[in-house]
């Protein structure tokens, strides 16, 4: 199939753009490495044995994105790009809402004028918002998520939702992740997040190599086995091959559908953490801190549907998450960067 990848460069997307190349999948990405490296599509050609076609644009540029899709003539699209950052979102929402929604308005009104309407987009679990109570299911009642960025996503699975209403012939995919953490196998790949990292997993590898002192522990008086919040950590690969069960499945469907992608399995902070010593061989330091603002006790998916529907299911458990995402981590300390600065050398040399 040839599938167009928006953000494929980033964690999620590199990894899943791998997957389908592996598959025999005709691939292109579009990218503008606002948070992302284009050192990670070099690598995903070494492992694939062959490239990805790359355009380097903002998705919102519509008549950039419309030639992309007027030469590459895609029968599919996958889309990543956006914002990510929670906090980031509370502190300016105007530009989540208007990155975030601009990016996919541009996007459908693209697809619609090419005549592609296979979507699978990338959501998040934080769509199920406070008011639900793990393990989250997808028929579960009205979706609300506690901050801007959240709501991007809520808000992007009901313009698609109304518009695969409006014409039958769209078929749309809603992912909704839990919380992805591991790497590639290589090592060669993985997430490298900009500035200091906001969530668990990378905080705890760059602790790990050194970057940073020690991991706070956001709470440890939950209602918990052991008092810190439970997550169901899902292996990136696994949700690389998600991407790809979703493909295959809207082949057959039409309409509009939401499949959590989740293990069904809650790990605690310091289970993580203790997961990650194992994998690096030494202890890691941390130290209890106050509750995050905003942060849930256990989040964790049903994930029953997906495993019905799309025939997927989690393989890799929490060690395997820890010592690939160390593997990863360790190989390449300062993330992307350090290939990249080398990359810019060799260019200006
Ligand atoms: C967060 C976002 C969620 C987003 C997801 C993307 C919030 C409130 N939620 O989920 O909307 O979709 O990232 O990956 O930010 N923790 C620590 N110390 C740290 C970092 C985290 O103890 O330095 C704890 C948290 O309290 C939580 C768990 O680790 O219990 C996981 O946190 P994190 O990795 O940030 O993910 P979520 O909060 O689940």
């Amino acid at each position: 199939m040839r599938v167009l990848v928006t953000g494929g460069a980033g964690y999620i997307g590199s990894h899943t753009v791998l997957a389908l190349l592996e598959r025999g999948d005709d691939v292109i990405v579009v990218d503008d490495f606002a948070n992302s490296s284009p050192v990670a599509l070099e690598r995903v050609a070494r492992l694939a044995g062959r490239s990805a076609r790359l355009h380097r644009l903002d998705v919102a540029d519509e008549d950039a994105l419309d030639a992309v899709f007027a030469t590459e003539r895609p029968e599919a699209v996958i889309h990543f790009a956006g914002l990510k950052a929670v906090g980031e979102s509370v502190a300016d929402p105007l530009r989540y809402y208007a990155v975030n929604l601009g990016t996919t308005f541009a996007l459908l009104a693209v697809m619609r004028r090419h005549d592609v309407r296979t979507l699978v987009f990338s959501s998040s679990a934080t769509v199920y918002g406070e008011h639900q109570h793990a393990p989250y299911r997808e028929g579960g009642g009205l979706l609300n998520a506690t901050n801007p960025y959240g709501q991007t996503k809520v808000m992007i699975e009901r313009i698609l939702t109304d518009v695969a209403q409006a014409d039958p012939r769209w078929r749309i995919a809603l992912l909704r992740y839990f919380n992805p953490i591991g790497a590639h196998k290589s090592g060669l790949i993985g997430e490298d997040p900009r500035g200091v990292p906001n969530n668990l997993a990378p905080y705890i590898a760059q602790v790990a190599v050194g970057r940073l002192a020690e991991v706070g522990v956001f709470g440890d008086d939950y209602p918990t086995a052991d008092g810190t919040g439970e997550r169901d950590y899902i292996h990136v690969l696994d949700l690389a091959d998600g991407h790809v069960a979703a493909l295959e499945h809207l082949r057959a469907q039409t309409g509009v559908r939401a499949w959590n992608l989740g293990t069904g399995r809650a790990t605690s902070v310091l289970a993580l953490i203790a997961a990650f010593e194992k994998a690096v061989g030494r202890p890691i330091p941390h130290r209890m801190l106050p509750r995050r603002e905003g942060d849930l006790a256990q989040a964790w998916a049903d994930a029953t549907r997906a495993e019905e529907e799309l025939g997927w299911t989690a393989q890799r458990g929490i060690a395997e998450m820890a010592e690939d995402s160390w593997r990863w981590q360790s190989g390449n300390p300062q993330g992307y960067d350090a290939d990249e600065t080398h990359a810019e050398e060799a260019r200006t040399a």
